[in-house]
């Protein structure tokens, strides 16, 4: 009678031991299951960023280092291009040529007068972002431009890529 009654309490507390530890175990699964419901914060740099009123930027070029594009201006033309090199991301510079070269885009022949080159790796690109030598796999992109409504900045969307041929047009 004893040695049942003894058995009987350590069953009983084996018991409770199982079922303790899988409370914890299910407790642990359903704290995981819905902490994977909730999205993880990602802290990216913004896409579409404000770069000034379209009259502070001078004909020709102007290298914006925080936003990692060249903002060009011909006349009341405008188009930003990325400097990120799409080998390994250095950032590329512009070399301008002592002299104009004519240069082939496809069937067509185009003067122009500067390159992209990338320091790490020696890929170049035209001036219209298109690579043409060294390991870059693709061209520089380009991204829409536009006006903004409520203070007439230019507004650049780096998540949004555009033709080469696309311009924005400005008033001055
Ligand atoms: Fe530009 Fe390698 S990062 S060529």
């Amino acid at each position: 009678m004893t040695e049942e009654k003894t058995k009987g309490v350590s069953r009983r507390r084996l018991f409770k031991w199982v079922g303790g530890a899988s409370l914890i175990a299910i407790g642990g699964q359903a704290f995981f299951f819905l902490r994977s419901c909730i999205p993880n914060v990602l802290y990216e740099p913004m896409k579409r960023i404000k770069i000034g009123l379209p009259n502070i930027f001078p004909q020709g070029h102007k290298f914006l280092s925080a936003f990692r594009i060249f903002v060009f201006k011909e006349e009341k033309d405008m188009h930003t291009i990325s400097c990120v090199c799409t080998h390994l991301g250095c950032n590329v510079q512009i070399s301008e040529f002592s002299q104009p070269r004519k240069v082939k885009h496809g069937d067509v022949e185009v003067e122009e007068t500067f390159e992209f080159v990338c320091p790490c790796h020696g890929s170049r690109f035209r001036a219209d972002g298109t690579h043409y030598t060294g390991p870059a796999p693709t061209p520089l992109p380009h991204y829409k431009m536009e006006i903004a409504q409520d203070d007439g900045q230019v507004v650049v969307d780096k998540g949004e890529e555009v033709d080469k041929n696309a311009r924005l047009k400005v008033e001055a």
